[in-house]
Protein backbone atom coordinates (compact mmCIF):
# COMPACT_ATOMS: atom_id res chain seq x y z
CA UNK A 1 0.00 0.00 0.00
CA UNK A 2 1.13 3.54 -0.87
CA UNK A 3 0.55 6.33 1.90
CA UNK A 4 -2.19 8.33 0.65
CA UNK A 5 -4.03 5.99 -1.25
CA UNK A 6 -7.21 5.04 -0.97
CA UNK A 7 -7.05 1.08 -0.86
CA UNK A 8 -9.93 -1.01 -2.25
CA UNK A 9 -9.97 -4.71 -0.64
CA UNK A 10 -11.21 -7.21 -1.61
CA UNK A 11 -11.06 -10.32 1.08
CA UNK A 12 -13.39 -13.71 0.04
CA UNK A 13 -14.21 -16.47 2.99
CA UNK A 14 -13.73 -19.34 0.75
CA UNK A 15 -13.97 -21.69 3.74
CA UNK A 16 -17.15 -23.37 3.99
CA UNK A 17 -17.98 -23.47 7.28
CA UNK A 18 -16.53 -20.72 9.49
CA UNK A 19 -16.67 -17.60 9.60
CA UNK A 20 -13.48 -15.28 9.55
CA UNK A 21 -12.86 -11.90 9.88
CA UNK A 22 -9.36 -9.80 8.12
CA UNK A 23 -7.46 -7.44 10.81
CA UNK A 24 -4.92 -5.07 9.43
CA UNK A 25 -2.59 -5.42 12.18
CA UNK A 26 -0.68 -2.08 12.71
CA UNK A 27 -2.86 -0.17 9.90
CA UNK A 28 -4.11 3.22 11.65
CA UNK A 29 -7.90 2.89 10.32
CA UNK A 30 -11.20 3.31 12.04
CA UNK A 31 -12.83 0.64 14.33
CA UNK A 32 -15.49 -0.52 11.40
CA UNK A 33 -12.45 -1.09 8.75
CA UNK A 34 -10.14 -2.58 11.13
CA UNK A 35 -11.22 -6.45 11.01
CA UNK A 36 -11.69 -7.14 14.48
CA UNK A 37 -13.65 -9.59 15.85
CA UNK A 38 -17.15 -7.82 15.13
CA UNK A 39 -16.55 -7.45 11.29
CA UNK A 40 -16.80 -11.29 10.61
CA UNK A 41 -16.74 -12.04 6.78
CA UNK A 42 -19.51 -15.55 6.77
CA UNK A 43 -18.54 -18.60 4.73
CA UNK A 44 -18.88 -17.41 0.60
CA UNK A 45 -19.11 -13.98 1.18
CA UNK A 46 -16.50 -11.00 0.41
CA UNK A 47 -15.70 -7.77 2.53
CA UNK A 48 -14.52 -4.85 0.89
CA UNK A 49 -13.72 -2.34 2.46
CA UNK A 50 -12.08 0.80 1.09
CA UNK A 51 -8.88 1.56 3.17
CA UNK A 52 -7.11 5.43 3.48
CA UNK A 53 -3.54 4.78 4.03
CA UNK A 54 -2.42 7.50 5.82
CA UNK A 55 0.93 6.86 8.33
CA UNK A 56 4.69 6.28 7.72
CA UNK A 57 6.43 3.53 5.59
CA UNK A 58 5.97 0.44 7.94
CA UNK A 59 5.99 -3.32 7.60
CA UNK A 60 2.70 -4.82 8.57
CA UNK A 61 0.58 -7.65 8.41
CA UNK A 62 -2.97 -9.01 8.21
CA UNK A 63 -4.86 -11.97 9.97
CA UNK A 64 -7.87 -13.44 11.12
CA UNK A 65 -9.20 -12.35 13.98
CA UNK A 66 -12.81 -14.08 15.03
CA UNK A 67 -12.94 -14.47 18.80
CA UNK A 68 -12.06 -17.81 20.18
CA UNK A 69 -10.58 -19.03 16.97
CA UNK A 70 -7.56 -16.55 15.99
CA UNK A 71 -5.01 -19.04 16.90
CA UNK A 72 -6.29 -21.78 14.55
CA UNK A 73 -7.21 -19.74 11.80
CA UNK A 74 -3.76 -18.39 12.09
CA UNK A 75 -1.82 -21.45 12.69
CA UNK A 76 -3.86 -22.92 9.15
CA UNK A 77 -3.04 -19.86 7.31
CA UNK A 78 -4.74 -16.72 7.11
CA UNK A 79 -2.28 -14.40 7.75
CA UNK A 80 0.13 -12.17 5.90
CA UNK A 81 2.57 -9.31 5.43
CA UNK A 82 1.25 -6.24 4.67
CA UNK A 83 3.81 -3.52 3.65
CA UNK A 84 3.23 0.52 3.52
CA UNK A 85 5.58 2.34 1.06
CA UNK A 86 5.56 6.13 1.96
CA UNK A 87 6.47 8.05 -1.55
CA UNK A 88 6.40 11.44 -0.04
CA UNK A 89 9.30 10.83 2.28
CA UNK A 90 12.79 11.22 1.49
CA UNK A 91 14.60 8.09 0.60
CA UNK A 92 16.38 6.70 4.06
CA UNK A 93 18.94 5.07 1.47
CA UNK A 94 18.35 1.62 2.54
CA UNK A 95 18.25 -1.35 0.08
CA UNK A 96 15.00 -1.52 -1.73
CA UNK A 97 14.85 -3.74 -4.36
CA UNK A 98 11.98 -6.30 -3.72
CA UNK A 99 12.85 -10.25 -3.70
CA UNK A 100 16.97 -9.14 -4.27
CA UNK A 101 18.30 -7.04 -1.64
CA UNK A 102 14.78 -5.86 0.62
CA UNK A 103 13.48 -9.62 1.65
CA UNK A 104 10.18 -10.70 3.36
CA UNK A 105 10.77 -12.92 5.87
CA UNK A 106 7.38 -14.42 7.99
CA UNK A 107 8.66 -16.70 10.61
CA UNK A 108 6.76 -19.50 12.26
CA UNK A 109 7.22 -22.57 13.85
CA UNK A 110 4.56 -25.50 13.25
CA UNK A 111 4.22 -29.25 13.67
CA UNK A 112 3.23 -32.13 11.47
CA UNK A 113 1.00 -35.03 10.76
CA UNK A 114 2.16 -38.04 9.50
CA UNK A 115 0.50 -37.18 5.98
CA UNK A 116 2.47 -33.64 6.50
CA UNK A 117 -0.81 -31.36 7.25
CA UNK A 118 -0.40 -29.13 9.70
CA UNK A 119 -0.99 -30.38 13.69
CA UNK A 120 -2.62 -28.49 15.48
CA UNK A 121 -3.83 -29.16 19.11
CA UNK A 122 -4.94 -26.63 21.83
CA UNK A 123 -4.78 -28.91 24.85
CA UNK A 124 -2.31 -29.77 27.53
CA UNK A 125 0.62 -27.08 28.40
CA UNK A 126 0.10 -25.88 25.12
CA UNK A 127 -3.45 -23.91 26.94
CA UNK A 128 -1.29 -22.52 29.52
CA UNK A 129 2.07 -21.82 27.27
CA UNK A 130 0.54 -21.21 23.56
CA UNK A 131 1.10 -23.93 21.26
CA UNK A 132 4.82 -24.67 19.50
CA UNK A 133 5.47 -26.28 16.78
CA UNK A 134 9.26 -28.48 15.96
CA UNK A 135 9.77 -27.14 12.73
CA UNK A 136 10.83 -24.21 11.37
CA UNK A 137 8.76 -22.36 8.71
CA UNK A 138 10.07 -19.09 6.62
CA UNK A 139 7.43 -18.06 4.60
CA UNK A 140 5.83 -21.18 4.24
CA UNK A 141 8.83 -23.02 3.74
CA UNK A 142 11.06 -25.48 6.15
CA UNK A 143 14.13 -23.82 6.99
CA UNK A 144 15.21 -22.37 3.38
CA UNK A 145 18.16 -21.20 1.94
CA UNK A 146 18.39 -18.10 -0.06
CA UNK A 147 20.79 -16.09 -2.24
CA UNK A 148 21.67 -12.78 -1.19
CA UNK A 149 24.04 -9.95 -3.06
CA UNK A 150 27.35 -9.39 -1.92
CA UNK A 151 26.42 -6.27 0.00
CA UNK A 152 23.81 -4.82 2.60
CA UNK A 153 20.49 -7.13 2.78
CA UNK A 154 17.39 -5.92 4.09
CA UNK A 155 15.09 -8.43 5.84
CA UNK A 156 11.46 -7.31 7.22
CA UNK A 157 11.13 -9.91 9.52
CA UNK A 158 7.50 -10.71 10.88
CA UNK A 159 6.69 -13.44 14.29
CA UNK A 160 3.77 -14.39 12.55
CA UNK A 161 3.75 -17.46 15.45
CA UNK A 162 1.32 -18.98 17.83
CA UNK A 163 3.26 -18.53 20.58
CA UNK A 164 6.61 -18.67 20.23
CA UNK A 165 9.53 -15.57 21.23
CA UNK A 166 12.52 -16.25 19.34
CA UNK A 167 15.77 -14.79 20.25
CA UNK A 168 17.27 -14.19 16.49
CA UNK A 169 21.29 -13.77 15.57
CA UNK A 170 23.48 -15.16 13.30
CA UNK A 171 25.21 -18.64 14.28
CA UNK A 172 28.63 -16.46 13.13
CA UNK A 173 28.17 -14.00 15.73
CA UNK A 174 27.88 -11.21 13.04
CA UNK A 175 26.93 -7.49 13.76
CA UNK A 176 23.75 -6.44 12.01
CA UNK A 177 21.62 -2.97 12.19
CA UNK A 178 17.78 -2.61 12.84
CA UNK A 179 16.49 -0.18 11.02
CA UNK A 180 12.55 0.07 11.99
CA UNK A 181 10.24 -1.89 14.72
CA UNK A 182 6.87 -2.36 14.38
CA UNK A 183 5.48 1.26 13.04
CA UNK A 184 8.46 2.43 10.97
CA UNK A 185 11.70 3.31 10.55
CA UNK A 186 14.07 4.13 13.93
CA UNK A 187 15.86 7.37 13.83
CA UNK A 188 19.25 5.71 13.24
CA UNK A 189 20.46 2.38 12.75
CA UNK A 190 20.80 0.49 15.98
CA UNK A 191 23.90 -2.21 15.56
CA UNK A 192 23.04 -6.02 17.60
CA UNK A 193 24.39 -9.17 18.05
CA UNK A 194 21.26 -10.36 18.94
CA UNK A 195 17.30 -9.68 19.24
CA UNK A 196 14.16 -10.57 20.58
CA UNK A 197 11.15 -11.22 18.71
CA UNK A 198 8.00 -11.75 20.26
CA UNK A 199 4.59 -12.87 18.65
CA UNK A 200 3.23 -10.19 15.91
CA UNK A 201 6.42 -8.21 16.17
CA UNK A 202 7.89 -6.94 12.88
CA UNK A 203 11.47 -6.01 12.38
CA UNK A 204 13.37 -4.38 9.76
CA UNK A 205 17.23 -5.71 9.53
CA UNK A 206 19.88 -4.60 7.56
CA UNK A 207 22.66 -7.71 7.15
CA UNK A 208 26.10 -7.08 5.36
CA UNK A 209 26.91 -10.07 3.00
CA UNK A 210 30.14 -8.00 1.83
CA UNK A 211 33.09 -11.13 2.91
CA UNK A 212 30.67 -13.61 1.13
CA UNK A 213 29.98 -17.38 2.30
CA UNK A 214 26.91 -18.39 3.77
CA UNK A 215 25.18 -17.14 7.19
CA UNK A 216 22.85 -19.27 8.81
CA UNK A 217 20.13 -17.43 11.11
CA UNK A 218 19.39 -19.17 14.38
CA UNK A 219 17.52 -18.25 17.72
CA UNK A 220 17.55 -19.36 21.33
CA UNK A 221 15.01 -21.43 23.21
CA UNK A 222 11.87 -19.17 24.38
CA UNK A 223 12.04 -18.18 27.97
CA UNK A 224 8.25 -18.57 27.75
CA UNK A 225 8.03 -22.55 26.75
CA UNK A 226 7.40 -24.47 29.88
CA UNK A 227 11.00 -27.28 29.90
CA UNK A 228 10.02 -30.87 28.81
CA UNK A 229 6.42 -29.42 26.93
CA UNK A 230 5.17 -32.46 24.99
CA UNK A 231 3.35 -31.56 22.20
CA UNK A 232 0.61 -33.79 20.09
CA UNK A 233 0.57 -37.33 19.45
CA UNK A 234 3.46 -37.93 16.47
CA UNK A 235 5.41 -34.57 16.80
CA UNK A 236 8.52 -34.10 18.91
CA UNK A 237 8.41 -30.28 20.69
CA UNK A 238 12.42 -30.07 20.52
CA UNK A 239 13.07 -27.33 18.23
CA UNK A 240 15.98 -29.18 15.45
CA UNK A 241 19.41 -29.09 16.74
CA UNK A 242 21.66 -26.38 15.29
CA UNK A 243 24.74 -27.07 13.49
CA UNK A 244 26.56 -24.07 16.24
CA UNK A 245 25.41 -26.66 18.75
CA UNK A 246 24.21 -24.05 21.48
CA UNK A 247 22.07 -25.59 24.28
CA UNK A 248 17.98 -24.84 23.09
CA UNK A 249 19.59 -23.02 19.72
CA UNK A 250 18.18 -24.16 16.55
CA UNK A 251 18.52 -23.04 13.10
CA UNK A 252 15.61 -21.33 11.52
CA UNK A 253 16.87 -20.50 7.61
CA UNK A 254 20.50 -19.86 5.46
CA UNK A 255 21.75 -17.04 3.58
CA UNK A 256 24.16 -17.85 1.01
CA UNK A 257 26.29 -14.21 -0.92
CA UNK A 258 26.20 -14.96 -5.04
CA UNK A 259 28.99 -13.51 -6.22
CA UNK A 260 27.08 -12.92 -8.99
CA UNK A 261 24.82 -10.57 -7.72
CA UNK A 262 26.94 -7.05 -7.19
CA UNK A 263 26.04 -5.06 -4.49
CA UNK A 264 23.18 -2.58 -4.77
CA UNK A 265 24.04 -0.87 -1.34
CA UNK A 266 27.20 -0.74 0.34
CA UNK A 267 26.94 1.37 3.60
CA UNK A 268 23.99 2.72 5.79
CA UNK A 269 22.70 6.28 6.17
CA UNK A 270 24.10 7.62 9.87
CA UNK A 271 20.45 8.36 10.04
CA UNK A 272 17.07 7.28 8.60
CA UNK A 273 14.98 10.17 6.75
CA UNK A 274 11.33 9.86 7.19
CA UNK A 275 11.46 8.05 10.28
CA UNK A 276 7.97 8.48 12.20
CA UNK A 277 7.60 10.76 15.32
CA UNK A 278 6.95 9.43 18.89
CA UNK A 279 3.55 10.27 20.40
CA UNK A 280 4.53 13.10 22.90
CA UNK A 281 2.81 15.22 25.24
CA UNK A 282 1.02 14.98 29.03
CA UNK A 283 -0.65 12.07 29.49
CA UNK A 284 -4.42 12.84 29.80
CA UNK A 285 -5.11 9.88 32.09
CA UNK A 286 -3.66 6.72 32.63
CA UNK A 287 -5.00 2.91 32.79
CA UNK A 288 -3.59 -0.26 34.23
CA UNK A 289 -4.35 -3.51 32.73
CA UNK A 290 -3.41 -6.89 34.62
CA UNK A 291 -2.96 -9.95 32.22
CA UNK A 292 -3.13 -13.00 34.22
CA UNK A 293 -3.51 -16.66 33.07
CA UNK A 294 -5.15 -18.09 35.73
CA UNK A 295 -8.98 -16.37 35.32
CA UNK A 296 -9.72 -13.35 37.61
CA UNK A 297 -6.95 -13.69 40.13
CA UNK A 298 -8.91 -13.85 43.56
CA UNK A 299 -12.05 -12.92 41.93
CA UNK A 300 -12.06 -16.02 39.78
CA UNK A 301 -10.81 -18.29 43.35
CA UNK A 302 -13.63 -16.53 45.28
CA UNK A 303 -16.31 -16.92 42.98
CA UNK A 304 -17.03 -20.52 43.84
CA UNK A 305 -17.00 -23.17 41.32
CA UNK A 306 -14.97 -21.10 38.31
CA UNK A 307 -11.83 -22.83 39.70
CA UNK A 308 -7.95 -22.28 38.62
CA UNK A 309 -8.19 -24.49 35.64
CA UNK A 310 -8.24 -23.57 32.14
CA UNK A 311 -11.34 -25.93 31.11
CA UNK A 312 -14.47 -23.63 31.62
CA UNK A 313 -16.10 -21.78 28.98
CA UNK A 314 -14.83 -18.82 28.11
CA UNK A 315 -11.08 -19.88 28.85
CA UNK A 316 -10.74 -18.37 31.97
CA UNK A 317 -7.88 -16.07 31.12
CA UNK A 318 -8.15 -12.61 32.25
CA UNK A 319 -7.33 -8.71 31.74
CA UNK A 320 -8.19 -7.12 35.11
CA UNK A 321 -9.90 -10.07 36.17
CA UNK A 322 -12.29 -9.83 33.34
CA UNK A 323 -12.60 -12.16 30.47
CA UNK A 324 -13.28 -11.48 26.90
CA UNK A 325 -16.84 -10.46 26.35
CA UNK A 326 -17.71 -9.95 22.93
CA UNK A 327 -20.90 -7.86 24.50
CA UNK A 328 -19.03 -5.65 26.76
CA UNK A 329 -16.91 -2.59 26.46
CA UNK A 330 -14.00 -2.57 28.55
CA UNK A 331 -12.79 0.98 28.17
CA UNK A 332 -13.88 4.10 26.32
CA UNK A 333 -10.84 6.64 25.12
CA UNK A 334 -10.38 10.13 23.65
CA UNK A 335 -9.45 10.67 20.26
CA UNK A 336 -6.00 12.27 20.09
CA UNK A 337 -5.40 12.17 23.47
CA UNK A 338 -1.94 10.99 24.50
CA UNK A 339 -2.51 8.26 27.73
CA UNK A 340 -0.46 5.80 29.43
CA UNK A 341 -1.21 2.39 29.94
CA UNK A 342 0.66 0.48 32.05
CA UNK A 343 0.63 -3.55 31.38
CA UNK A 344 1.54 -6.09 34.55
CA UNK A 345 2.55 -9.52 33.18
CA UNK A 346 2.30 -12.53 35.47
CA UNK A 347 3.71 -16.03 35.48
CA UNK A 348 5.12 -15.30 32.12
CA UNK A 349 5.63 -12.72 29.45
CA UNK A 350 2.82 -11.82 27.49
CA UNK A 351 3.17 -9.68 24.10
CA UNK A 352 0.53 -6.50 24.70
CA UNK A 353 -1.23 -5.42 21.12
CA UNK A 354 -3.01 -2.56 20.87
CA UNK A 355 -5.20 -2.16 17.68
CA UNK A 356 -6.10 1.54 16.49
CA UNK A 357 -2.67 3.24 17.76
CA UNK A 358 0.75 3.21 17.72
CA UNK A 359 2.75 3.30 21.03
CA UNK A 360 6.49 4.79 22.56
CA UNK A 361 7.58 1.98 25.06
CA UNK A 362 8.38 4.07 27.97
CA UNK A 363 9.58 1.62 30.54
CA UNK A 364 9.44 -2.42 30.79
CA UNK A 365 10.65 -4.19 34.11
CA UNK A 366 11.21 -0.77 35.82
CA UNK A 367 14.24 -0.01 33.13
CA UNK A 368 13.50 3.61 30.76
CA UNK A 369 13.21 1.83 27.29
CA UNK A 370 14.31 4.56 24.64
CA UNK A 371 12.66 5.33 21.93
CA UNK A 372 16.10 5.88 19.71
CA UNK A 373 16.23 1.94 20.15
CA UNK A 374 12.68 1.09 20.38
CA UNK A 375 10.72 3.05 17.57
CA UNK A 376 7.23 3.04 17.06
CA UNK A 377 4.98 0.00 18.57
CA UNK A 378 1.87 -1.86 18.68
CA UNK A 379 3.26 -4.98 20.38
CA UNK A 380 5.49 -4.96 23.34
CA UNK A 381 6.50 -8.30 25.11
CA UNK A 382 5.50 -6.95 29.09
CA UNK A 383 8.38 -8.61 31.49
CA UNK A 384 7.00 -7.95 35.01
CA UNK A 385 4.99 -4.34 33.92
CA UNK A 386 5.70 -2.02 31.03
CA UNK A 387 4.46 1.44 30.42
CA UNK A 388 3.26 2.44 27.25
CA UNK A 389 2.39 6.30 25.92
CA UNK A 390 -0.30 5.70 23.37
CA UNK A 391 -2.51 7.86 20.94
CA UNK A 392 -5.50 7.14 19.17
CA UNK A 393 -6.05 8.86 16.12
CA UNK A 394 -8.90 7.33 14.52
CA UNK A 395 -12.20 6.79 15.91
CA UNK A 396 -14.00 3.25 17.10
CA UNK A 397 -17.90 3.00 17.79
CA UNK A 398 -19.49 0.49 20.40
CA UNK A 399 -20.43 -1.63 17.14
CA UNK A 400 -16.59 -2.20 16.05
CA UNK A 401 -14.49 -1.72 18.91
CA UNK A 402 -10.84 -1.84 18.85
CA UNK A 403 -9.19 -4.69 21.12
CA UNK A 404 -5.99 -4.82 22.94
CA UNK A 405 -4.80 -8.88 23.92
CA UNK A 406 -2.13 -10.71 24.76
CA UNK A 407 -0.68 -11.73 21.08
CA UNK A 408 0.21 -15.54 22.19
CA UNK A 409 -3.20 -16.34 20.41
CA UNK A 410 -3.97 -19.21 22.43
CA UNK A 411 -4.06 -16.39 25.27
CA UNK A 412 -6.18 -14.19 23.45
CA UNK A 413 -8.79 -17.64 22.57
CA UNK A 414 -8.61 -17.91 26.24
CA UNK A 415 -10.17 -14.62 26.88
CA UNK A 416 -7.19 -12.33 27.22
CA UNK A 417 -8.32 -9.32 25.39
CA UNK A 418 -10.64 -6.27 25.97
CA UNK A 419 -12.10 -4.04 23.96
CA UNK A 420 -12.53 -0.31 23.71
CA UNK A 421 -14.14 2.55 21.92
CA UNK A 422 -12.77 5.89 20.87
CA UNK A 423 -14.45 9.02 19.85
CA UNK A 424 -14.31 12.28 20.17
CU1 LIG B 1 -2.57 -9.03 15.38
CU2 LIG B 1 -5.71 -8.02 17.57
O1 LIG B 1 -4.16 -8.54 16.45
CU1 LIG C 1 -3.94 -5.69 15.67
CU1 LIG D 1 -0.24 -14.10 27.09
Amino acid sequence: MKRGELAPMRITNRWDDQAITCHWHGLGVSGDLDGGPHVTIAPGATWAPELEVDQPAATLWYHSHVHARTAEHVYAGLAGMLLVDDPSAPDPGLPRTWGVDDIPLIIQDRAFEEGGAFAYANRGPARMHGFRGDHMLVNGAIRPEVDVPMGLTRFRVLNASNARTYTLRFADGRTFHQVASDGGLLPAPVPLAQLVLAPAERVEVVVDFAQGGTATLVSEGDPNEPPGMMGPPGTRFTPPPSDAGAEGEFDIMTFRADPSRPAQVRALPARLAGAPTPPEGPPARRREFVLDVHGGGGMGAMGGGRGRGMGMMGGGMTINGVSMDMGVINERVRRGEPEVWEIVSQDMAHPFHVHGGNFRVLSNNGTPVPYETSGLKDVVLVDGRAEILVRFDHEAGPSAPYMYHCHILEHEDAGMMGQFTVAP
